[in-house]
């Protein structure tokens, strides 16, 4: 039979829902990304997880439909992000992702894709 893919195994949309809000709440409390995102963070919240949750199904409806091609480093290039931020952005997603109780393998390929995409951000030294 096919293989369950990630985005199955974690239980689809409302996972990342979950992801995004538990790491929105982190971001909230953090005195060196606060200041970088908008006084209110719905917007961003549903952004963030309609593009997880596109970038591990595949379909276009969570995100792109309503917001267009990603192009992540354009959009990122208002915000300066430096190695800190990077790693601050890192953290609360680890830290979100710990509180899933995940099968060790699907914690590692989030957390893998989390890290690059991330890293791939940086636009300061
Ligand atoms: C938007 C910061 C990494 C995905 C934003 C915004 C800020 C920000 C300030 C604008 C506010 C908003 O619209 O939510 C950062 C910082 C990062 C980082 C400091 C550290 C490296 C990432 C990564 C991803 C990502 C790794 C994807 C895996 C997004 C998305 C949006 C966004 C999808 C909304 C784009 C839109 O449709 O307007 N980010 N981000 N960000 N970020 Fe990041």
């Amino acid at each position: 039979g096919r293989e369950v893919t990630l985005y199955e195994a974690v239980g689809g949309r409302p996972f990342f829902d979950r992801l995004v809000d538990r790491f929105y709440d982190g971001v909230a409390d953090d005195p060196l990304l606060r200041p970088l995102y908008p006084e209110d963070l719905t917007d961003s919240r549903a952004h963030l997880a309609g593009f997880l949750a596109q970038y591990w199904s595949g379909d276009t409806a969570h995100y792109s439909d309503g917001r267009g091609h990603p192009r992540l480093r354009m959009r990122h290039a208002p915000f300066a992000i430096g190695v800190p931020e990077a790693k601050a952005w890192f953290g609360h997603m680890e830290a979100a992702v710990d509180a899933e109780d995940l099968p060790d393998d699907v914690a590692g390929a989030l957390l893998q894709y989390l890290a690059s995409a991330a890293g791939h951000l940086v636009n300061q030294r």
